[in-house]
């Protein structure tokens, strides 16, 4: 098996505080919860991925994706499955550290500097059915790399105009590297978040995007609330489903881990094998996670490309 049954997904805004962090790891931990193997990749050099799911200080962990990374662009020998770490609900982490922001600069003079993720993930696909990036909120070097390594791209945003201003300038860049390194690359769709619809404010804002982009790209039906325990979850290192498992939260990624469960092939191939040669990594009382069909896939890049003419902001 070489890791053609694995689907990647890249969550991508490069606005912070959209809730890329918690739609990964919900994403993550729900298709986990229907029995996938999930590896999440934190791409963010705060590592806020890596302290919420129970590693609070990312900075001693002695293997990361920064690690991993720079013998890739050495071009040195790599254990595709060291540093990964294995959270309490079921999925895995790729953890990151500030170490990754000194890779960043390292990497603007490598070759094939912007493969360098696509490359490291190729020997780490047969081991899982879903692989989740955590993007950094720009669009720099990690979001690139994540873009080249990527299947599928998922967009949070969040109601609010200035939210909307900046899709235009992402959607472009997947075009770009969809045309140059990554032609298999489509966007799954933009997922609504930190969501009050009561408001007129984001109500309209919503509207104001499916203007502009529903023709070209899926909105995915159900948004997610804004809801105090989904920060609450965050803190204490779980995903909404063990948090408030009935809650709001929890239905609504519920809904978004359904519409990409179905498109994932069952077949597992060496997947189990590989994720046996994990070590166990020691459980840490202190830190809360730590324990060691259908594609109904509904735009192109190359079809919000053909309406470009035609776009509002
Ligand atoms: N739906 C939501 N309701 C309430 N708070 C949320 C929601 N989604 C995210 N948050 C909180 O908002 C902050 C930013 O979310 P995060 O996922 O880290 O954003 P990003 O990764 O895009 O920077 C965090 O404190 C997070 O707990
Ligand atoms: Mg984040």
């Amino acid at each position: 098996m070489d890791g053609g049954h694995c689907r990647v997904y890249a969550v991508v805004n490069q606005k912070g505080g959209v809730g890329k962090s918690v739609t990964s790891t919900n994403l993550g931990i729900g298709l986990a919860r229907h029995g996938r193997k999930v590896l999440i990749a934190d791409l963010d050099s705060q590592a806020s991925q890596t302290i919420s799911l129970g590693w609070p200080r990312p900075d001693e962990l002695t293997c990361t994706i920064a690690t991993q990374l720079g013998k890739i662009i050495e071009n040195k020998p790599i254990d595709p499955l060291k540093g990964i770490l294995r959270h309490a609900e079921g999925v895995d982490l790729l953890p990151s550290s500030i170490e990754l922001s000194g890779l960043e600069m390292r990497m603007v003079n490598a070759f094939e500097r912007e493969r360098a993720l696509r490359s490291l993930l190729a020997e780490i696909r047969p081991g899982y059915d879903a692989i989740i990036l955590d993007c950094p909120p720009t669009l720099g070097m990690m979001t690139v790399n994540a873009l080249a390594a990527a299947d599928r791209v998922i967009v949070p945003v969040q109601p609010e105009y200035l939210s909307v201003i900046g899709m235009t300038q992402l959607f472009d860049t997947v075009a770009l590297i969809k045309k140059h390194i990554n032609p298999g690359l489509q966007i799954k769709g933009v997922l609504i978040t930190l969501a009050n619809m009561r408001t007129n404010l984001a109500r309209n804002t919503l509207a104001i995007i499916k203007e502009a982009y529903g023709g070209s790209v899926r909105i995915f039906g159900q948004p997610i609330p804004y809801a105090t325990k989904i920060k609450e979850a965050s803190v204490a290192g779980k995903s909404v489903f063990a948090y408030e498992p009935n809650g709001s939260a929890a239905f609504a990624y519920e809904k978004l881990v359904q519409s990409n469960q179905n498109t994932l092939r069952r077949d597992r191939g060496n997947g189990a094998v590989l994720a046996d040669r994990l070590t166990a990594v020691p459980y840490d009382e202190k830190c809360p996670g730590n324990a060691g069909g259908q594609d109904r896939y509904f735009g192109t890049v190359q079809s919000f490309e053909e309406r470009k003419g035609r776009r509002v902001f």
